[in-house]
């Protein structure tokens, strides 16, 4: 079991997300022998539990060794100023999708570019697909990245609506980043996720991401229409997560508070705040129901900044290590079910990783 410490030793990892230090790390032995059987896995997803595939891809790693390669040299040009269009990787020399146009998206403060391709199997009134790159955040020592891959209006498409573009946005992030296929084209993984959608998986929605020391992602989760829970491989880095559905995650904040006297004193220092708190956590729906909310920073303030909270929830078991490698499944149901996660990037090393959203194909 991994085991939290609020000071370094010989044997920690620091947990440090965009400047902020929530404690270190000591990494407890890797589950050993054979992954968990189909009935395990089916088991767990369906009580909204996160399923750790540790090695699942191992074997098939050394095989995407060149397009690993190529990605990684494609986001060193990225990180050097150059636009990832300008950069491309050349992968196939009669490619599906072609370079159409690029917007810089003024309008978003993170994004680095966003590239419009045509589908040559496209229908006539189909949408382009895009890819958009942008930083994960404003800080100026976080260098991580994120390729988005969707179609028609960000924010306002009901994509699971258009499973044909969807699919073919899929389809263009496998062609940009060939290693996809290490989750899409996995037997057993597809067997597993087929049993328990009862349908052949689809990997929708596509990120492939760049986590940089000192980056990460806050606690969220990721509910859409129309997708189950989404796939995550760790192709190369490390990464430290904590997740919980969203009815064991409110018992633990519930837990916590209860174990912590003058805990608002220790995490706010307006007395607006420190009482907003304190009435907050004095009622579990309340607490359960402000998550809901867009805007639920006083309780970030206990889930993302409090170093003792990340330790309380490892303690708990809710902690998991992803090397090269290992998948993590997140069942997403429904808003009052989902697993809530988050993220950190463990080493020095940037590493890439897929995270798909999945649903039943038909
Ligand atoms: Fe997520």
């Amino acid at each position: 079991m991994h085991q939290w410490y609020k000071e370094a030793t010989d044997e920690t990892q620091p947990l440090l997300r965009r400047g902020r230090q929530l404690g270190h790390i000591r990494i407890g032995t890797r589950p050993s022998g054979n992954i968990s059987n189909a009935s395990t896995i089916a088991h767990q997803w369906h009580h909204d539990e996160a399923v750790l595939l540790p090695g699942l891809l191992r074997e098939q790693l050394p095989d995407a060794a060149c397009d690993l390669q190529q990605t990684e040299q494609w986001v060193s040009n990225i990180l050097q100023g150059r636009f990832p269009s300008d950069c491309l990787p050349e992968r196939d020399s009669h490619p599906r999708f072609v370079l159409s146009s690029c917007s810089e998206e003024a309008h978003d403060q993170q994004a680095i570019e966003k590239m419009y391709f045509d589908d040559q199997l496209a229908a006539d009134d189909d949408e382009q697909p895009w890819c958009k790159v942008a930083w994960l955040s404003f800080h100026d020592d976080d260098a991580s990245l994120r390729f988005r891959f969707s179609f028609g209006m960000e924010g306002f498409e009901d994509v699971a609506a258009r499973p044909t573009m969807q699919a073919s946005a899929a389809d263009l992030c496998s062609a940009l980043f060939p290693e996809s296929r290490l989750i899409t084209d996995h037997a057993q993984l597809n067997a597993w996720l087929g049993t328990i959608l009862a349908d052949q998986p689809a990997y929708v929605e596509r990120i492939v991401y760049f986590n940089a020391p000192d980056g990460g992602a806050q606690m969220h989760h990721d509910v859409e229409r129309g997708h189950a829970g989404v796939v995550y491989a760790q192709l190369s880095g490390h990464t430290f997560w904590l997740t919980a559905s969203k009815p064991v995650l409110v018992q633990e904040i519930m837990r916590f508070c209860r174990q912590h006297e003058n805990l608002a004193t220790a995490l706010f220092d307006d007395v607006e705040s420190r009482r907003a708190f304190t009435q907050l956590v004095s009622d579990q729906q309340a607490v359960a129901t402000l998550l809901d909310e867009d805007d639920h920073e006083l309780l970030e303030a206990l889930m993302d900044r409090h170093p003792p909270f990340i330790g309380h929830m490892v303690a708990a078991g809710h902690a998991h290590v992803l090397a090269p490698g290992d998948v993590l499944l997140l069942p997403q149901r429904d808003l009052a079910h989902c697993v809530w996660h988050t993220v950190f990037c463990l080493g020095d090393i940037m590493g890439e990783a897929l995270s798909f959203a999945v649903r039943a194909a038909a």
